[in-house]
């Protein structure tokens, strides 16, 4: 039989705006985590996760019934792994509403109905556009530099994006009344991402700024504070319970960063219950797996907390040295943005900073790529970034991986500012 020629044509069938998406790229793809490299270039928990564990890695017998919420031991049930896993994860909800009510920001008490929970944060970013966004009509607004996903979500739902910066001149701060301006001129921003503590910029954003964008007298839209990184700010910090307050407030978190559990993808949405069930209603009704679950679980647990605390203080510890000692390599400039994170955004020069040295992308690019692939230390270049010119971000690393990252950056700073290449 001879082969018809097929009428498919991939480039007329697929959605525009998918075709024209590049497969996500990471440093990963390159410099491998195989224990050759230092990887702090993903914002990631460097002392490994929130859990007690032994020494060779695996989990400490519980004294407590492992089945009970209270237990530090994951009660992963193999033997249950061909059944689907529950659709509602009202346990899991609770132990965070209950990490959450401290009653700083709210009187009113956070309960399941107020969450979802969801494959990393990046699906609560993902669900609130399907959720508020008609493709190829609506848009969100967000403020860069900010965290790539909200761009690559909106592309993926054909929605447009409106930008109002981060106060690039004092601290990338919030610039509410621009937000509020844009707001009133556009009906078809439908939300607005607000990053806090921000990525790459490492600060929290003032709560009055995030509530003068709440009282907006005409807007109807939703305001999302992707709170990530809010264990590292100073405690009470997390406005998650200010959504019982405010019907349009989302705030997002995630146990990918201080409870350094980014391996088991498990992010979470506070809001209000007409949200909430929204977002519950149009996710896949098995997204959150059994064993992430139980982990997730687990994590919460008081001793495994206790774990994921002590592993905090030693990389606040860890950030105090990069903030005293990165300043005493020539080459190297001011910290942008503010310190609220694991992670800290430093500017590279073109000379040393007694000599009147600028902020170099050059330098910064050249300094990424010789660690990157001659020295095997991995951080994100950061400098095409909106006021981010010369800019590296650095993942606090342990006390290892800190004193490596030091000693290669100054060997190859210094090779970079005599022009002598950085094989010195
Ligand atoms: C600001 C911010 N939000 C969300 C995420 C995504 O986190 P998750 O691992 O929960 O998807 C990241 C990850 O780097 C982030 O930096």
């Amino acid at each position: 039989m001879v082969a018809r020629q097929s009428p498919f044509d991939l480039s007329k069938c697929a959605r525009k705006n998918i075709l024209q998406l590049q497969p996500y790229r990471c440093a990963r793809d390159d410099y491998k985590d195989d224990g050759t490299n230092v990887l702090l270039d993903a914002n990631e928990n460097a002392y490994g996760p929130g859990l007690a564990l032994n020494s060779e890695g695996a989990l400490q017998v519980s004294t407590v019934n492992g089945a009970s919420a209270g237990s530090s031991k994951p009660d992963i049930d193999f033997l249950g792994l061909n059944r689907y896993p529950d659709p509602h994860q009202i346990e899991l909800k609770k132990l965070f509403c209950s990490l959450r009510n401290t009653h700083i920001h709210s009187q009113k008490d956070l309960t399941p109905e107020n969450l979802f929970v969801g494959v990393g944060s990046d699906e609560a970013i993902d669900a609130l556009l399907r959720c508020f966004c008609v493709p190829g009509k609506d848009k969100i607004l967000t403020c860069p530099p900010t965290y790539g996903m909200y761009g690559v979500s909106a592309q993926v739902n054909d929605v447009d994006i409106v930008k109002v910066p981060l106060d690039v001149e004092n601290g990338f701060q919030l610039q509410p009344d621009k937000i509020i301006e844009t707001l009133s001129a556009d009906d078809s921003i439908k939300m607005a991402y607000i990053c806090s503590p921000g990525n790459p910029t490492a600060n929290l954003i003032r709560k009055t700024d995030i509530q003068k964008v709440l009282e907006h007298p005409t807007w109807n839209g939703v305001v999302v504070v992707d709170e990530a990184y809010i264990d590292f700010a100073p405690e009470g910090s997390s406005l998650a319970e200010w959504v019982n307050d405010w019907p349009n407030l989302v705030v997002m978190q995630t146990l990918s960063k201080a409870f350094g559990l980014a391996g088991i993808r498990l992010g979470v949405a506070f809001t209000s219950p007409p949200i909430a069930r929204l977002l519950n209603s149009l996710k896949a009704p098995y997204n959150i797996s059994s064993p992430t679950s139980a982990v997730a679980t687990a994590a919460l647990s008081p001793k495994n907390m206790a774990v994921m605390k002590k592993y905090r203080e030693q990389i606040i510890a860890q950030r105090e040295r990069l903030l005293q000692e990165l300043p005493k390599i020539p080459g190297v400039g001011r910290f942008l943005g503010g310190q609220e994170s694991n992670f800290l955004l430093v500017e590279l020069l073109d000379k040393p900073a007694s000599e009147g040295g600028k902020p170099s992308n050059k330098i910064a690019l050249g300094a990424y790529e010789a660690m990157a692939e001659k020295r095997g230390v991995v951080v994100r270049f950061r400098g095409k970034e909106l006021g981010c010119e010369g800019c590296l971000r650095v993942t606090v690393g342990t006390e290892q991986e800190v004193t490596k990252f030091l000693q290669e950056l100054r060997v190859v700073l210094d090779g970079l500012l005599r022009g002598v290449g950085v094989d010195v």
